[in-house]
């Protein structure tokens, strides 16, 4: 699955290009973010520039607030050169569906929508197309509507997840949905880093497995290395669920950031898609400052065993060693 959020469609028109070059005609999909709910106001519809009518609405007090935490931080401004880090992701429907129009160009398999249901026309298009579609879930509620909709498969995403999510554990959320939603498979998501969760998951019903964090700290990760770093240092406890980053709740790293979103004298954080915007430009601060105490990203409670950088490889290796123990382990049970 390539994950399609922060690509513009002229750089997914160029990853897709890559990927069909290289995976010789092997499966593959793409995740957009294409949130159920994002109201932009009427009179935005159809502005000339959408990305500078929605940063007007931010407001003056927010734009204070980050620069007095940076400032403290002894973060620097971005010098007038540097890129700006202000971008209107693709989680608006104006700037999901070119991301879902590129995907349709090329031979993938599977459409994946991470927050909410698709809407009903692209799951229809993609079903023209021979792409099978699923869609994130994070409660029983959620999963029905995307059934209703023809969604093929459900990931329930239990709220240990990293990224957007709900909060009910996946040991709860996996089995309430795969009964709720029956025969419709379902793929068990959050919290999954150790092959007995992977057997655990297939023994309640789910028709296969759906990870994230756990790949963040491979060798073939691109991830900066502050980060790796407090990745491999961080234990299960060490994520918290924000609405810092995107504006709807999601599990990331706490750090000296999530913490400032918590103070009394915070703004409280703005509707999706404009804390993105607003808080685009400081992450870019942040990073060019490498100041570390401020530095996070979205990572799920596996996070505390994520304790060394291995080789995707051997990560799967040892997943399929660690499934068939578990298994082994409950045929023992039978003897
Ligand atoms: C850094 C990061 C970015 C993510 N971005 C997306 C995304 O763009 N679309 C999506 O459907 N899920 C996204 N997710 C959620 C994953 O698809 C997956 O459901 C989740 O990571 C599973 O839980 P785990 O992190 O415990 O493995 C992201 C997760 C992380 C950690």
């Amino acid at each position: 699955m390539l994950g399609a959020l922060y690509f513009t469609p002229e750089e997914l028109e160029i990853e897709l290009a890559w990927i069909d070059e290289h995976v010789d005609g092997r499966p593959y999909g793409v995740d957009v973010v294409m949130p159920a709910k994002v109201s932009l106001p009427a009179e935005l519809a159809g502005a000339d520039d959408l990305e500078a009518a929605l940063a007007d609405m931010i407001p003056t007090e927010h734009r204070e607030f980050i620069d007095r935490v940076l400032a403290e931080h002894g973060v620097p401004p971005l010098p007038d050169d540097a890129e700006s880090g202000r971008r209107l992701l693709g989680w608006t429907p104006e700037t999901g569906r070119p991301q879902v129009d590129v995907s349709f160009r090329h031979p993938i398999s599977l459409l994946v929508n991470a927050l909410g249901p698709p809407p009903k026309e692209v799951v229809d298009e993609a079903h023209s197309h021979g792409v099978k579609v699923a869609a994130l879930a994070s409660n029983v509620t959620h999963a029905l509507k995307h059934v209703d909709i023809g969604v093929d498969i459900v990931v329930a995403q239990g709220g240990e997840a990293g990224g957007h999510t709900g909060d009910v554990a996946s040991m709860v959320l996996w089995p309430e949905v795969i009964a709720a939603v029956s025969p419709t498979p379902v793929l068990a998501a959050g919290g999954i880093g150790h092959g007995s969760q992977i057997a655990a998951a297939l023994a309640m019903g789910a028709q296969g497995a759906w990870t994230g964090s756990i790949w963040m700290t491979t060798a073939e990760s691109d991830l900066a290395e502050p980060i790796v770093k407090k990745f491999l240092a961080a234990t299960s406890r060490d994520t918290v669920r924000s609405r810092a980053l995107t504006g709807k709740p999601a599990r990331q790293l706490r750090t000296a950031w999530t913490d400032a979103w918590e103070r009394p004298d915070s703004p409280g954080t703005l509707p999706m898609p404009l804390q993105f915007m607003l808080v685009g430009d400081a992450l870019a601060r942040i990073q060019r400052a490498q100041a570390t105490d401020l530095m996070g990203m979205p990572v799920g409670e596996i996070v505390g065993s994520m304790s060394s950088v291995r080789p995707v490889r051997d990560v799967v290796y040892r997943l399929v060693e660690e499934y068939v123990e578990a298994v082994d382990r409950l045929r023992a049970l039978d003897a």
